[in-house]
């Protein structure tokens, strides 16, 4: 480091220490020593380098245990941790996460700046790949070039258009009146009350229906089957634990994780082969038939029918959690709402002219309460609450001298934003009538930008974007809306429900699995609208 020092100096220094070491002291000390030396190199270099020698760095959280670092804070209550640190050193700011060093930016100018950096400048696919890849498969989403998951995108959100949400809108309200009649926690036919856990209900009614719209009535069925338990397995890959740990041999949830995705993609392979070999495909029946007719990359490569069956798995886990919590959430509220409940049956009546009437696609666009209500729960429980991508070249951080090197991670938070007073006037209360002139789903700006799969508002600094922004933005926005909107309103048509016995109020989140979920319990006490 001081350039006086000639290089034969400095190993003489070194050899005269490590002699003191090696012979002057005691094994106890040596050991010791050992032990402590991470320790010391880490308070060290955050005494001593973070302060004095990079002082162009966004300011460090301090913290004792090396490599952990603020894990444990971040991910016990990562929105508690941000607005702590927020005081203390501004909207950006680096903490250590089990090795990584993360830099927060907070807010609509970190939302700009992390969404819309170059491809050159950040990497979200070296982000992701180690939980995704192993899940979802080979050679797409996050295991392939950004330029084939724009494609990809494109591919997905070509087949989910209107004209197919026309389609999906009857198939999920079956879907829901046959859970209803058939789940124990229901039994319509048989109870006129009972008690539902909103945990187990919301992430059946989110898979049957996303399995009879958008992978077709083979594969709906094949979950009445022990087929089912492989996506549990699934599920049990997609964990935080999955981001440390992509791979740990002879731990059984991993084993389980690569088998079921083998066997998942198998199935949807041979259901693939079987429509090739019938010539039984029909553009608009769902979203294999469109993948199988459309799926040639720009350049003229074609994606393999394998990686069409890994590319389903990618959407459909992609919607999974993220609805299912969301059902849940508003479920929740609405528990403790009766009136808006009241409110949502009335809006039906007013679009449907009587309860009796079949709920159509169009129908759900006349319906802004029920729109309000799916955006409002988006805002309060953003299912994602961080957004990371890893830098990949030293980047300004715009208007400060914080440089952030290259090799950090930068991490957003739209779900932090969205919770501040100062965007949204008593953030903290959920009131779907804060969206009373605004029952739109997106946020709109003027411009907009196409990465490839369709246009998209060019600037991201909105404070509200549960559905991200830029060439990683959601494709499945219209889609979860269609789907919730349809779950929501079959619910308000056929039940009235408050908290189960044992519940005191709308439960605080859970940040500890994948998407923020309401910590257990989360029950309803559910009644029939209409008694046998
Ligand atoms: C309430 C429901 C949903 C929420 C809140 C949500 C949220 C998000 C967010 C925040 C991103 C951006 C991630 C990032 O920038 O790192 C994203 C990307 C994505 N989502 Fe969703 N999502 C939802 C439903 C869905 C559904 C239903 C699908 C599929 C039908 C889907 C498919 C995708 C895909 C393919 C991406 C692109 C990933 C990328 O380009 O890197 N999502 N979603
Ligand atoms: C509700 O959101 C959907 C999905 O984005 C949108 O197409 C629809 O126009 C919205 N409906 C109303 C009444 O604003
Ligand atoms: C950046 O550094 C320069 C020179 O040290 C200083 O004048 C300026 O105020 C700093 N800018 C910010 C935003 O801190």
């Amino acid at each position: 480091m001081d350039s006086s020092t000639t290089p034969q100096n400095s190993t003489s220094v070194v050899s005269a220490i490590v002699s003191f070491l090696v012979y002057e002291i005691s094994r106890k000390q040596q050991i010791l020593l050992v032990l402590l030396t991470p320790f010391i190199y880490s308070y060290l270099e955050q005494i001593i380098y973070y302060k004095f020698i990079r002082s162009d760095l966004p300011p460090q959280v301090f913290y004792w245990i090396p490599w952990v670092g603020s894990a444990v804070e971040y991910g016990m209550a990562p929105y508690d941790f941000f607005g702590k640190m927020e005081k203390k050193y501004g909207p950006v700011f680096t903490f250590m996460l089990l090795g990584k060093k993360m830099t927060v930016c907070l807010g609509p100018k970190g939302h700009e700046f992390v969404l819309n950096a170059k491809l050159s400048e950040v990497s979200a696919e070296d982000a992701y790949t180690h939980l995704t890849t192993p899940v979802f498969g080979k050679g797409v989403i996050y295991d392939c070039p950004n330029h084939r998951l724009m494609d990809q995108k494109k591919f997905v959100k070509n087949a989910l258009s209107v004209d197919s949400f026309k389609t999906y809108v009857p198939l999920i309200k079956e879907e829901v009146l046959k859970y209803f009649k058939s789940s124990p926690m229901f039994n319509l036919e048989n109870k006129d009350e009972g008690d539902a856990d909103l945990m187990v209900t919301q992430s059946e009614l989110t898979i049957f229906t996303a399995s009879r719209s958008l992978l077709g009535k083979e594969m709906r069925e094949m979950l009445n089957t022990d087929f089912a338990y492989l996506y549990s397995d699934l599920d049990k890959g997609f964990t935080p634990i999955n981001f440390v740990f992509p791979h740990l041999p002879l731990v059984p949830h991993y084993k389980k994780r690569d088998n079921a995705q083998k066997t998942i993609a198998n199935t949807y392979l041979k259901l693939i082969n079987k429509r090739r070999a019938t010539n039984d495909i029909q553009p608009g029946r769902d979203l294999i038939d469109a993948l199988m007719s459309s799926s040639t990359y720009k350049d003229g490569v074609k994606m393999t029918d394998e990686e069409i069956a890994n590319l389903l798995i990618g959407v459909l886990m992609g919607g999974q959690h993220t609805s299912a919590a969301t059902s849940a959430w508003i479920l929740l509220h609405l528990a403790e709402r009766p009136d808006l409940q009241q409110e949502l049956l009335d809006e039906q009546i007013k679009v449907l002219g009587s309860l009796d009437a079949d709920i159509t696609y169009d129908d759900l666009q006349k319906m802004p309460l029920l729109n309000q209500t799916i955006k409002e729960t988006l805002r309060l429980h953003t299912p994602l609450h961080s957004i990371f991508r890893k830098v990949m070249k030293d980047l300004k951080f715009p208007n400060t001298n914080y440089t952030i090197p290259k090799g950090y991670h930068v991490l957003i938070s739209p779900g932090y934003a969205q919770m501040q007073d100062q965007f949204f006037p008593n953030a903290m209360e959920w009131n779907p009538h804060r969206w009373n002139d605004d029952s739109k789903s997106s946020y709109s700006t003027a411009e907009q930008v196409d990465y490839g799969f369709g246009a998209v508002s060019k600037g991201v600094s909105s404070p509200y974007l549960p559905f991200g922004g830029g060439r990683h933005r959601c494709i499945g926005e219209h889609f979860a809306y269609c789907q919730l909107g349809t779950i929501i309103s079959i619910y308000v048509r056929t039940l009235k429900w408050q908290f189960s016995k044992e519940m005191t109020g709308v439960p605080n989140p859970d940040f500890q699995s994948m998407v923020t979920l309401p910590l257990d319990p989360a029950k309803i006490h559910w009644e029939k609208r209409v008694k046998a």
